[in-house]
């Protein structure tokens, strides 16, 4: 693997999913794979879990481990090329990635998009910039349109769970359902998702969501889209619960109707589902706190996972340097 950046750059999601299995199983058992290199995480924007995660996992594997809160701590970036930086930005990214892939052999990075123009995040010009110009591989720790390293460890989640409840031979119904919020946020954790578990190919997979919430199809086709919350919820045995702002109009809320919300009662339709999200969660407007605090519940379990699935991906990594 050279760099992580979707599903496009995995020929196996069962085989990287088993692999973080067997780290969950034995933690340390490629205690050397990385000793000697440096890991570099580059955060534009906050992070509890994808931060701290990754830098237990680069840490089972040996790694020295720097964390850069660029937004907070570093030089404004320039990512336009041709720019006449006479403006806020301060360094462009064709100086500063070159200089941070001379520091180190793997260069993480978080980077949200604005929301404001659809055409430039979905770009991707933020990871394009550094894969183009830091010279070492490169892993998302999400980017304006995708979050791999959540929809890694949501497949292991789901994974996991069929083994633990017997679920074989068929395959499961995962459904992933906008929630309300109250600011407009990303659609990278839907679309992300919507792209693994569309390549993993072994769910029966439905996305619900009111009108003129539509995903990007780029991520989508091959799901099935059912504008009735209830109706989709039905046999269940997944439920990943997300909000995302508008992408047609982009970057918009269209509604925050508390009747999407995910609640007991709405449970009840499905099949005793397991409920998933990638956290951080509003309570009580995204999921109910009696569903949040139930035995269905993942997201601790979910949250935990995300350790398993970068060192999988970082151990692929180091293996292919
Ligand atoms: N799910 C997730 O990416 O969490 P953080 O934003 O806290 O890293």
């Amino acid at each position: 693997m050279k760099h992580f950046i979707s599903v496009h750059d995995v020929t196996d999601i069962n085989a990287l999913a088993e692999k973080a299995l067997a780290y969950k199983a034995n933690p340390l058992s490629d205690r050397v794979l990385g000793a000697d290199k440096k890991i570099g995480l580059l955060f534009l924007n906050p992070s509890l879990r994808t931060r701290l995660s990754t830098q237990v996992a680069a840490r089972n594997l040996g790694m020295e481990v720097i964390v850069f809160n660029v937004d907070k701590e570093g030089w404004a970036l320039e990512f336009e090329d041709g720019a006449i930086m006479s403006g806020t930005t301060v360094e462009h990214v064709k100086d500063a990635a070159p200089i941070l892939g001379q520091y180190f052999d793997v260069l993480c990075i978080r980077a949200f998009p604005s929301l404001k123009n659809k055409e430039e995040d979905y770009s991707e010009l933020v990871m394009k910039s550094f894969m183009q110009y830091a010279g070492v591989p490169i892993v998302s720790l999400e980017s304006a349109t995708l979050h791999p390293l959540q929809s890694l460890t949501d497949i292991i989640t789901i994974k996991e769970q069929m083994k633990k409840a017997g679920i074989a031979g068929r395959k499961p119904k995962v459904v992933l359902t906008w929630a309300p919020h109250i600011k407009p946020l990303p659609q990278c954790v839907a679309n992300s998702f919507a792209q693994w578990i569309n390549a993993w190919g072994e769910a029966d997979f439905v996305i619900t969501h009111p009108e003129d919430y539509e995903l990007d199809e780029q991520f989508t086709k091959g799901a099935t889209i059912v504008q009735d919350q209830d109706e989709a919820l039905k046999d269940a045995d997944f439920v990943y619960v997300k909000n995302w702002s508008t992408f047609t109009d982009y970057g918009k809320i269209y509604t925050n109707d508390p009747s999407w919300m995910l609640t007991e009662e709405k449970l009840q339709l499905t099949n005793n589902a397991k409920v998933m999200h990638c956290l951080p969660v509003r309570r009580n407007v995204e999921l109910s706190d009696e569903v949040l605090d139930s035995a269905n519940s993942l997201v601790t379990t979910e949250a935990g996972n995300r350790v398993w699935a970068a060192q999988a991906v970082l151990a692929e990594i180091l293996k292919s340097k």
